[in-house]
């Protein structure tokens, strides 16, 4: 089979495709055919292998799982001995965050791992995306936000993947969402479902006038700090991206009054945990409450220009590696 492979950590030419032995699947395991596979911010943190502290986890000083790739959608195609969850033909989604490879023609990853059936009117491109932006969308609106009917929301980074997904779920529970966007993305997020829109590169996000009850920061240009007099009393400031003194604030924020900064690693919940959110994802498409755009598609022979794409923080709604398209190597 072909897959990318990486070399090094590093900028994206670290990445190559190379003829790999098909992955037999042990006992507990399943061997999945990979039709898409989301490229991903977390994917382009990884193979850069920063922050540094990440290397304790995915290797000292190369990639210990060098075949990248996190989430997937695609068929299993054989089944270890153990494993009654699924069976061969059957579509799944899910993440292999542990080892990743998801950037391969195959794929194993255990049966109980984050893994789900593929409903047959949900495309693979989308299915690839729900571990990624989706579940990512959900828990931190839902879960770390516990957003409510009528709240006011701000969602910084609204036209990305974990901001799109942000912005439906918190339409979906009621809240009043401001998007912060760039004019490229004003119509994209509108049609989401915004209420309000900012553009971040002509108008001042602190001078709108308005308090929110949650400034969700996917883009990690504020700070609890900096959005303080703009949040409500009991108002939270969230981000989904780790920093030493977003982890500074979550510990000592509130010890001072009731605004309080918050992260979560969504990939880290429990496989139980993450499968529910996936099937809660499952259930806002088919009740057409959130749709995923992928508007980046790429094949496994553009895997450099793709981590190029990611790395300039500029996608809109979703980008994949379609495994379907022919590949050149
Ligand atoms: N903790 C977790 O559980 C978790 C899970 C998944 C992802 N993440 C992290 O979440 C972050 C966001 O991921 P993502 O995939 O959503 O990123 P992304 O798809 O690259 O989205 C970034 C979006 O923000 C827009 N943008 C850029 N600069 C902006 C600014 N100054 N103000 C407002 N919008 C701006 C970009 O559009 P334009 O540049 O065209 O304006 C783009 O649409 C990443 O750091 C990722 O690692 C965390």
């Amino acid at each position: 089979m072909l897959g990318a492979y990486a070399i090094a950590y590093g900028s994206p030419d670290v990445l190559e495709v190379r003829e790999l032995p098909i992955p037999s699947p042990s006992g507990k395991e399943v061997l999945i055919k990979v039709n898409a596979a989301a490229v991903t911010r977390a994917g382009c943190m990884m193979r850069t292998g920063r922050p540094l502290f990440g290397r304790l986890m995915l290797g000292l000083f190369r990639p210990k799982h060098p075949v990248p790739g996190s989430t997937f959608a695609g068929e299993i195609v054989a089944v270890g001995s153990q494993v009654s969850e699924f069976k061969v033909g059957e579509r799944v989604a899910g993440n292999a965050a542990e080892k990743g490879g998801s950037h391969a023609q195959y794929l194993v990853t255990p049966a109980d791992g984050v893994i789900v059936p593929l409903p047959d009117h949900i495309s693979d491109p989308v299915g690839a995306v729900i571990c990624d932006g989706g579940i990512t969308g959900l828990n931190f609106m839902k879960v770390v936000s516990g957003v409510e009917f009528g709240h006011r929301v701000l969602i910084n980074g609204a036209s990305g993947s974990v901001g799109s997904s942000a912005l439906q779920v918190a339409k979906s529970l009621g809240a009043h969402v401001t998007a912060v966007c760039g004019s490229n993305n004003i119509e994209y997020v509108k049609n989401l479902g915004a209420d309000e829109v900012i553009d971040y590169r002509t108008q001042n996000v602190m001078k709108h006038g308005k308090k929110f009850d949650v400034f969700f920061d996917t883009v990690a240009n504020y700070s609890l700090k900096k959005v303080r007099s703009i949040l409500t009393e009991s108002g939270i400031y969230v981000s989904p991206v780790i920093s030493w003194p977003l982890l500074g604030s979550v510990l000592f924020s509130g010890v001072a009054g009731k605004q309080k900064a918050k992260f979560a690693a969504t990939g880290l919940a429990e496989s139980t945990i993450q499968r529910k959110w996936m099937k809660d994802v499952i259930s806002l498409i088919d009740s057409k409450k959130i749709q995923f755009e992928v508007n980046h598609v790429y094949s496994l022979s553009q895997i450099r220009e793709a981590n190029q794409f990611i790395d300039s923080g500029h996608k809109r709604g979703n980008a994949i590696i379609d495994m379907t398209l022919p590949i050149s190597h």
